[in-house]
């Protein structure tokens, strides 16, 4: 599904490490907890109930003006959209960033700020709780009534996996929680159906927990939303076909299908899962409008839409296999090539899983059994980036997903 070059595989891992003065506008300096607050502080490992205080009316009876909504991953592709519609409801939503924020932190501060309008920015490290917990507090907030996680690695390599898709979503639950949040909505993927990557492991390890805290404790509920490919994974062959070069495809580009989603409509769903008891204490897997399109599809529909004769290049699967190979191969002898590897497996996960529900009965993708949600379909956005360009709809770090 991802538009994957063999080049991206042995790309070395981009760091953030020069970052620079903390704006003057926002600080980090400590400050004592709240009191009332420190009383509330648990660890996820707790199995007895959270809180011992009579339990509130829910925050579903409220209207959205006096409900708190904490976003993490707030800068993400899907993140923004969420800040975007959650401000739009007029909820109070509180978004948490990084100093440097986006794909190879291009973002500073002022973008950010600009990025996140209508939204109080919270700067903080989501990897470290107790920086998070302060950086709240500096807030003074009465309370959290919903956190919204959109946080995800942005290389997809094992270890930011689970530093982040599980231990960063550990420590906004904990944080959330600290601060009374009774509702958590996750954005997952419609992959972890099928674990074969670390950053899927990552993120069930991070839907059992919540699973299980929800289980623990009254009235805290959950929403697990799943969603199946984005817009921004199916785009990257707009512009090249458009210059005259071939559509490239796995196979006879019949391997796997998906409906794919804009980060409208997504944002928009994942909004709903915040009030709607309906959706509470669901796993949701969730595609677009339409019925699910083939890589083959996609292509035809581009070259249709350009007025150009089809041209396909099809790629053997066994290539992507044999790269692989190579790969986890040389791994063991330097352990550096591990995420290269797990890179190659991405991709190769892409080529030849539909992002679609697998059906427990048939053991088959289903297109019928995949709701579809929204209005967007993927030929208004290839229009769209065919006169635009791709802006906005860049890959993570390693041009994977
Ligand atoms: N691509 C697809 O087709 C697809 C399909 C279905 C589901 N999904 C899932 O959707 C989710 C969100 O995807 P997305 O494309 O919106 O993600 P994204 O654009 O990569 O955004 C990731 C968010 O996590 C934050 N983050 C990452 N590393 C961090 C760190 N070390 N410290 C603090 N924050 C960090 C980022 O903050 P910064 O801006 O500071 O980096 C950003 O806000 C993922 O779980 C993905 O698996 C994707």
């Amino acid at each position: 599904m991802a538009t994957l070059s063999f080049s991206i595989l042995l790309r070395p891992h981009s760091s953030l490490s020069s970052l620079p003065p903390f704006p003057p506008f926002f600080s980090f300096s400590p400050s004592r907890p709240k009191s009332s607050l420190k009383s509330r502080i648990f660890t996820i490992s707790n199995s007895s109930p959270i809180s011992t205080s009579p339990p509130l009316p829910s925050f579903r009876s409220k209207p959205p003006s006096q409900t708190t909504v904490l976003v993490a991953g707030a800068t993400g592709y899907i993140g923004k959209f969420v800040v975007r519609e959650l401000t739009s409801r007029g909820f109070n939503v509180i978004s948490i960033a990084r100093r440097r924020s986006g794909t190879r932190g291009l973002n500073g501060a002022d973008q950010t700020l600009k990025l996140l309008s209508g939204s109080t920015v919270c700067f903080s490290e989501v990897t470290d709780l107790a920086a998070l917990n302060l950086a709240l507090d500096d807030l003074s907030l009465s309370s959290i009534d919903v956190v919204v996680c959109c946080l995800a690695s942005r290389s997809g390599g094992i270890k930011d996996s689970w530093a982040i898709d599980y231990q960063a979503s550990i420590n906004t639950l904990l944080a959330g929680r600290r601060l009374g949040a009774s509702h958590f909505v996750l954005l997952s993927a419609i992959c972890v159906q099928k674990p074969l990557l670390e950053f899927q492991r990552a993120k069930l390890k991070f839907e059992a927990e919540l699973q299980r805290m929800a289980m623990e404790s009254p009235g805290f509920t959950y929403s697990i939303v799943r969603p199946t490919a984005f817009f921004k994974s199916l785009g990257g062959q707009v512009e090249t076909v458009k210059d005259g070069k071939p559509y490239v495809m796995f196979g006879d580009g019949k391997l796997c299908a998906c409906k794919p989603i804009s980060e409208e409509d997504l944002a928009s769903f994942i909004a709903d899962c915040v009030m709607d008891a309906d959706k509470a204490c669901k796993i949701l897997p969730i595609g677009g409008p339409g019925q699910a399109l083939t890589p083959l599809e996609q292509g035809e529909l581009l070259f249709r839409l350009l007025g150009k004769e089809p041209n396909f290049l099809k790629v053997p699967i066994g290539v992507m296999d044999f790269v692989i190979g190579v790969l986890e191969f040389l791994s063991k002898l330097f352990p550096a090539l591990e995420d290269a590897a797990e890179y190659g497996k991405i991709g190769r996960y892409y080529a030849a899983e539909s992002m679609l529900v697998l059906d427990p009965e048939t053991g088959d993708y289903s297109s019928e059994k995949t709701p579809s949600y929204g209005k967007d379909t993927l030929e208004e956005f290839f229009e769209r980036v065919i006169r635009e360009g791709m802006a906005g709809q860049e890959l993570g770090e390693q041009t994977i997903f």
